[in-house]
């Protein structure tokens, strides 16, 4: 026997129950998704997803610089290193959608000003906005090294090199008295000449330094000496402590002669993944796969004093300096902590590359990690146009 058909009535007052319970439970579950507690996409794990989506460009992208396009240079396993997906604690990460980006960016520019890991940042975001507009054409002015513009859009992203973000020279005038020690100038007041004319063509401006702040680039015997207001600061300064002195000092030329309403961001620095030593004692990034979360600290935390120590050292001096300003931070640091297997290392696509300089486990393979760092920019970068 058939059960007898509910009557309409109660189907009705049952339909009536269910608006009311959603009603009442989308009032009170609110602030989860509202944009005041915004969720914290620098903190998570990766996840090997072999579903994930292929990258959004391969190596035939015209942005490309030869020694990070691991493609082309044939590292194996690329799509293994691609496989990997950020996953936030308490959210997901939607990947970069490039025409709505661009959509949202119409009319607007993107600047990146800092040393080559922001050079590396770009070319990834070039390469992965270019699928919105093939007409996207190489841009180069108002002091930029490298860049695009998007005509579909009219919008122009470029990178502007600075490795130190104020200005150095190569000061042999003042000399020792025997006449023959060479110095650098930097004046930490003044900004590098490649983007002290940028303060009213960007909207959205992404700075770093760091990486060049080793006795590596500037060796003790022709040091970094520091000025400012054009006198030699007294006593001089090490290069730690003139470090802390240009970040501020930049910092605030920031707050005062970029506009407020340029959006602007600080990149922490980007982790290098030397194993058993430096870059020049065959220090080496043969890894498959991403470190394990308690593997992190041992090669990180300075107090290991282990070779790829100073990331989160120059962190602290950025932090510091950047607190109570409005340039948000761009926390990467810890994400691509975890990607040793992710860098160029002998893939560099010149035969004597690795004999001359050694592995590369500073920079990114691309397509690769920095591509999640463009996820994220233009996550914050859309949450800002969009509520602001
Ligand atoms: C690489 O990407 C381009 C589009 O940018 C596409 O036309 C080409 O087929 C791709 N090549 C390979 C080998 O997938
Ligand atoms: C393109 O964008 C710039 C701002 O970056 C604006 O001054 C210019 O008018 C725009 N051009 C067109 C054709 O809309
Ligand atoms: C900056 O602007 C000044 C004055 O307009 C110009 O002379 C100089 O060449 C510009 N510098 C760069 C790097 O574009
Ligand atoms: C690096 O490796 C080469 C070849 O194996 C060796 O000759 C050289 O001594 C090593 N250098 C250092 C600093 O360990």
């Amino acid at each position: 026997m058939r059960p007898k058909a509910p009557s309409p009535l109660f189907i009705y007052l049952i339909i009536l129950s269910i608006l009311l319970f959603f009603y009442y439970s989308s009032l009170l579950s609110k602030p989860s998704s509202s944009n005041s507690t915004p969720c914290n996409l620098f903190n998570g794990r990766w996840v090997l997803d072999d579903t994930h989506h292929q990258p959004l460009y391969n190596d035939s992208c015209p942005f490309h610089r030869n020694s990070w396009n691991c493609i082309r240079n044939q590292r194996p396993h690329m799509d293994r290193i691609n496989s990997w997906k950020w996953v936030p604690r308490q959210c997901d990460l939607p990947r970069i959608d490039p025409f709505r980006f661009l959509s949202l960016m119409r009319n607007r520019n993107v600047g990146f000003v800092g040393d080559s890991l922001n050079e590396n940042f770009i070319v990834s975001f070039l390469c992965v906005l270019r699928v919105a507009d093939f007409g996207a054409k190489k841009w180069k002015r108002k002091g930029a090294w490298r860049g695009a513009y998007f005509p579909k859009y009219n919008v122009t992203v470029a990178y502007h090199r600075a490795v130190l973000l104020a200005r150095y020279n190569q000061n042999s005038a003042l000399s020792d008295h025997d006449g023959s020690k060479e110095t650098y100038r930097v004046d930490v007041d003044i900004p590098a000449a490649d983007w002290s004319n940028i303060s009213d063509f960007y909207d959205v401006l992404v700075f770093n330094t760091g990486h060049w702040w080793s006795y590596d680039k500037f060796p003790k015997e022709t040091p970094l000496v520091f000025y400012r207001a054009g006198k030699p600061i007294n006593p001089p300064l090490g290069m730690f402590d003139g470090l802390k002195v240009v970040i501020e000092n930049m910092v605030s030329y920031i707050q005062k002669e970029i506009p407020s309403k340029t959006l602007k961001f600080w990149r922490l620095q980007s982790p290098r993944h030397f194993y058993g030593g430096e870059w020049n004692q065959n220090g080496s990034c043969l890894f498959d796969k991403p470190l394990e979360e308690h593997q992190l600290d041992s090669w990180f935390d300075p107090s290991n004093n282990g070779v790829n120590r100073e990331a989160r050292q120059i962190n602290h001096l950025i932090l510091e300096a950047l607190r109570g300003t409005d340039i948000q931070v761009l926390d990467v640091t810890q994400l691509s902590e975890f990607r040793a297997d992710a860098h160029p290392a002998i893939w560099l696509g010149k035969k004597d590359a690795v004999a001359i300089w050694g592995q590369d486990c500073m920079h990114w393979c691309l397509p690769g990690v920095p591509d999640t760092w463009a996820d994220i920019l233009s996550e914050l970068i859309c949450n800002s146009f969009e509520t602001g």
